[in-house]
């Protein structure tokens, strides 16, 4: 059997799920109760100074994008950091780490950005017990207005001064807490390291506005008549996240850089992707919000099942096992050459393969009068639009031509040799022909 175990920039965890900075990591009766289900770690929810309170909203605070089941694929909230007062926050803290040793607690953290504010939180945080910090700087509402969270996070000088005083601080590690709400995830990334960031998590939530009531013609969620911009996540961002996590995981300024993975996590499958790209371990909010804390049984039970079937011992040996893969387009080979098969016995005659490829692919598949819809090889560019349109799985799949074979479409023979676009005749700055 696998080992989960996971020990992620010097945490230890008995597995690498851990619940990310949010609602159900808000109070001890929650954490109480997730590290029960099985959750290996926590990031409480993110503490702010002392003194008055945060105030939330009173009305709705979440809105949500759907699929066509109404399985809820993307969450939007207006939530703050939390409204519990840091001395109730820290005697709880307190109280988990002493009953739960062997799981990671992490304290999230967003103070004003002053040396002083920073230096002053760290040690009295510490005492709890915890296992180490994270530095939100991600939150994209409410508090970037007062220029906290993202407002920090989007400033790269910002994130490592801030991650520096930290640093010398505190000797429990630092993770840094990334926005998405940012061109180039690289720049944070980066400066996070050099401000001596022990690892970056990432991502937090996206800017977004989920949706516009159209009778009162106000972005929901919809406080007396007015909306707001709101934080997106859930199974929507996940690519997104991927790519940041891979971005950051083959750049050579931060590879090796622990990252923890966040973004729409909700199976076992998610989260052997986010490893797979480089992640460490990963952070879980939305998929808990929705189903409850019990799905880290899948997770486990899932991953440990993949480890073993792939001979693998543990998290570690995947943890980046993609990430040679990751390349730039120029970088992919233009010799190979595939085309679309479609499965007579699986086709329910449904046609939507043939009015994607008719109307914005390549004219590819032939319909007869008795709804047979086929490939044709002259004309298919594989582009991959039917197998993703079609309702059945597995009905429509991708051949690869062999070297030798002849592409109809082209008449050229497969070759083959590797032969990318910086060598391309087509490519005016190629570096030599091949
Ligand atoms: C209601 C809500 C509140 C959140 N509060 C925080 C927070 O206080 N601190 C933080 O760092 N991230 C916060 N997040 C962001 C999550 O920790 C996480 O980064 C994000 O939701 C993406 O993960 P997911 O797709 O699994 O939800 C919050 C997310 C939600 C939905
Ligand atoms: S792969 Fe693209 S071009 Fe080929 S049949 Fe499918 S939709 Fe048409
Ligand atoms: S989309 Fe799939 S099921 Fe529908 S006609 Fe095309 S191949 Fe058949």
């Amino acid at each position: 059997m696998a080992d989960l175990t996971s020990e992620f920039c010097g945490i230890k965890s008995p597995n690498p799920f851990w619940l990310a900075s949010a609602p159900p990591t808000d109070k001890e009766y929650n954490v109480r109760r997730a590290f029960e289900a099985g959750w290996g770690g926590v990031v409480w929810k993110t503490l702010g100074e002392e003194g008055l309170p945060v105030v939330n909203v009173n009305g709705p605070r979440y809105g949500a994008i759907y699929g066509a089941d109404r399985r809820l694929l993307g969450l939007n909230n207006i939530e703050l950091i939390t409204d519990r007062p840091l001395e109730v926050n820290l005697a709880e803290m307190t109280r988990v780490k002493k009953d739960y040793p062997d799981r990671a607690l992490i304290a999230s953290v967003m103070v004003p950005c002053d040396e002083k504010s920073w230096k002053d939180i760290l040690p009295r945080i510490a005492e709890t017990g915890c296992d180490g910090f994270e530095l939100n700087f991600g939150c994209p509402h409410g508090m970037a207005e007062r220029g906290m969270g993202s407002a920090v996070g989007q400033v790269p000088e910002y994130i490592e001064m801030v991650t520096r005083w930290c640093k010398e601080a505190t000797g429990l590690p630092i993770i840094v807490k990334l926005t998405p709400n940012i061109s180039n995830i690289l720049l944070p990334a980066e400066a996070a390291k050099r401000g001596g960031a022990d690892a970056v998590s990432l991502i937090n939530t996206i800017n977004s506005i989920s949706s516009v009531n159209l009778d009162s013609f106000c972005p929901e969620p919809m406080i007396d008549g007015k909306g707001t911009h709101g934080g997106y996540c859930g199974p929507a961002v996940k690519p997104i996240a991927m790519n940041m996590v891979a971005e950051i995981a083959r750049n050579p300024e931060t590879h090796g850089l622990p990252i923890s993975g966040i973004g729409g996590v909700t199976t076992w499958r998610d989260a052997a992707e986010f490893l797979a790209l480089g992640a460490g371990n990963v952070q879980v909010c939305t998929a808990v919000m929705t189903y409850g804390f019990k799905i880290v049984e899948e997770m486990i039970s899932g991953l440990s099942e993949y480890l073993d079937e792939k001979g693998m011992t543990s998290v570690a040996e995947l943890s980046g096992k993609a990430v040679p893969n990751v390349t730039d387009w120029q970088y992919l080979n233009l010799n190979h050459v595939t085309k679309a098969v479609i499965d007579q016995d699986e086709c329910i005659s449904c046609g939507r393969c043939y009015a994607a490829c008719e109307d914005t692919s390549h004219q590819a598949i032939s319909m007869t009068s008795d709804r047979v819809f086929e490939v044709m090889d002259d004309e298919c560019v594989a582009c991959n639009l039917c197998v993703n349109v079609c309702p059945i799985e597995g009905c429509i799949t991708m051949k690869t031509l062999e070297p030798g074979d002849l592409d109809e479409r082209t008449g050229k023979i497969v070759s083959k040799d590797y032969g990318n676009w910086t060598k391309h005749p087509n490519n005016p700055s190629a570096t030599a022909a091949e």
